[in-house]
């Protein structure tokens, strides 16, 4: 049997509920209820931050504050895969510039943007914590270090062949 459309038109924040009930909405899942929203949604928009901020009965600031703190969170529409790469010191120096360049004109894709075609967003990071495989690139949510540019461009067209069923 059919389940009623969520009031909201948009079944995702069925999904979001589920989860809200399931934790009887306590405040101190607020990072784990973030997650869920992301998974559910892709990222945080506005919208979904003040939606679980009034699940939660918690001030929107803090849920906002929250959410930026842990840089864990997307708060604009992801492409299909995302590319991380690291930019920070032991990465820089290996030549982490060269690998952000290269994905930016293979993919036409600025960093911190997601290309046209909506097939791939590129980030960079600060530090990903694991200096000693330098330079590190995480290719949807996969670490992959002693990267360079050929290597990682390798690896992002055999992720965009995975079938979805693996994973
Ligand atoms: S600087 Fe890249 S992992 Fe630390």
């Amino acid at each position: 049997m059919a389940e009623a459309l969520h009031p909201s038109g948009d079944d995702r924040f069925a999904v979001l509920d589920k989860h809200l009930k399931r934790t009887h909405h306590a405040q101190d899942q607020l990072i784990e209820t973030l997650h869920v929203a992301q998974e559910v949604f892709g990222y945080l928009s506005d919208d979904i931050l003040m939606y679980v901020a009034r699940a939660l009965l918690l001030p929107p600031s803090m849920v906002l504050g929250v959410a930026t703190f842990y840089h864990l969170f997307n708060f604009e529409a992801q492409g299909e895969h995302a590319c991380s790469v690291c930019t920070g010191t032991a990465c820089f120096v290996k030549g982490a510039d060269a690998i952000v360049a290269a994905v930016r004109d293979g993919y036409a894709v600025a960093p911190g943007a997601t290309s046209e075609d909506g097939f791939l967003t590129l980030r960079t990071a600060r530090c990903l914590g694991s200096c000693g495989l330098a330079p590190v690139v995480v290719i949807d949510g996969n670490v992959a270090g002693h990267q360079d540019a050929r290597s990682t461009l390798e690896l992002i067209r055999a992720q965009a062949r995975i079938p979805e069923e693996v994973n």
